[in-house]
């Protein structure tokens, strides 16, 4: 029982039952407490709802400090062989999941215990919003694109300012003396050069003289440019920091499946890139027997039947995480051979035809492994086994 609690609350690699349903639970409250705080700061808003309100905010906080302290139990009662209780503690308290799952719950009942004003409600609901970050990778990914692109950022944001500040004197001079409020000083006017430059454009401030006009068109103008640059940089960063991502769970995925096990990382990271992830619920049919074969799979998770007319008896055979299946197909350029269903969810990686064939050609020994396996699912469907599958009866 103690252990399937401690599950609620692992890191999720190997799925546990009853997780994603805590986990759905856990963004449900800590949504529901920061709608709250905003929702308080409505005057009158929430009065109607008696105390209703109250006791959302409440059982929400209530279940992000429950997930808390198993997260606490869950350091200490998972912590590498030989660590002590106090480092297993203050290495999950102190990692930055950690302390936002402490700012979910500690800030809230601390503000409650003092009576602090609804003030206090309003920062500690926006604080509680950071609980999400656990469960989406963006705050990684953007830290991460940060770092990497830091050098064209720090350049684009030299640009800005120079920019900025610039504009900002050449309409304090054109213009102080007409229009003083907006641009008596250089400061001043630099408000009006960021709004103008980021596009924003409030209207507040304008300049009046022709002259201020015509710069001030110029300055709008480049803003265009200067300022979609950092923006810029930012999405390639993130196109490429997911592509990264992306290339690493396939990886991780790829050197599970036994069948490249033998092969050396290059040649794993080379079909890592050929593969594409796919997602199977249960009872979904990823081969249909008789179609033509267009790809080949791997088990990365979950498991698959294997039904065929040409099975003699029983349910069928079940393949699982690291298997593979839709080969005979594309070795031997027959229909498929039988149904493959999803027994649940599971996580395939597709081999397209032309990859498998490409990889095959480049690699004869992966190839021989592939037609090895082949041939005894062959023999047990009843099919005459030749000493390669390259031709197979006309009834498959
Ligand atoms: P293919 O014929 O391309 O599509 C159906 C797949 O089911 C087939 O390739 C094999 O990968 C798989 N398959 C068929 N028979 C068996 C079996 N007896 N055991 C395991 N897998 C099988």
């Amino acid at each position: 029982m103690k252990a399937q609690l401690l599950d609620l609350v692992g890191d999720g690699t190997v799925p546990k039952p009853g997780a994603g349903l805590f986990r759905s639970l856990i963004i449900l409250s800590a949504m529901t407490a920061t709608l709250m705080a905003c929702l308080a700061t409505v005057d009158g808003l929430l009065a109607d709802f008696g105390a209703l309100p109250n006791l959302l905010d409440q059982g929400a906080v209530g279940i992000l400090a429950l997930d808390y302290l198993l997260r606490l139990a869950h350091a200490v009662a998972r912590r590498p062989v030989g660590t002590p209780i106090l480092a297993a503690l203050r290495r999950y308290g102190l990692s930055v999941y950690g302390l936002f799952d402490f700012m979910a719950v500690v800030p809230f009942y601390l503000a409650q215990g003092l009576a602090l004003s609804g003030d206090a409600h309003t920062i500690t609901g926006v604080i509680q919003f950071l609980k999400l970050a656990r469960y989406s990778p963006a705050l990684e990914t953007l830290g991460a694109v940060i770092l990497n692109e830091m050098k064209p950022l720090q350049s684009a944001l030299y640009l800005m300012l120079l920019l900025a500040l610039t504009a900002s004197t050449l309409l304090y001079f054109v213009e102080r003396d007409t229009n003083p409020v907006g641009f008596g000083s250089v400061p001043q006017a630099m408000w009006w050069a960021i709004v103008t430059l980021s596009t924003v454009g409030y209207g507040d401030v304008i300049p009046v003289t022709p002259l201020g006009k015509i710069l001030g068109g110029m300055v709008a103008v480049l803003g265009f440019g200067m300022f979609a640059l950092p923006a810029g940089i930012l999405a390639t960063g993130f196109a490429e920091e997911i592509r990264r991502l992306n290339f690493v769970t396939t990886w991780n995925m790829v050197s599970k499946v036994p069948l490249f096990e033998p092969l050396d990382a290059h040649l794993i990271a080379e079909i890592a890139n050929l593969l594409r992830v796919k997602r199977c619920i249960k009872g979904e049919v990823v081969i249909r027997q008789g179609d033509p074969g267009e790809a080949m799979y791997f088990l990365a998770s979950g498991e698959v039947k294997v039904v065929s007319g040409h099975h003699t008896a029983g349910p069928g055979v079940i393949l699982r995480e690291g298997d593979f299946f839709g080969e005979i197909a594309l070795i031997s350029d027959v229909p498929r051979t039988a149904t493959v269903v999803a027994r649940g969810r599971c996580q395939l990686l597709e081999l397209t035809a032309q990859d498998f064939r490409a990889l095959t050609l480049a690699n004869p020994r992966l190839r021989t492994r592939i037609e090895k396996i082949a041939q005894q699912r062959l023999a047990s469907l009843g099919v005459p086994v030749s000493s390669s599958p390259t031709t197979l009866p006309e009834d498959l």
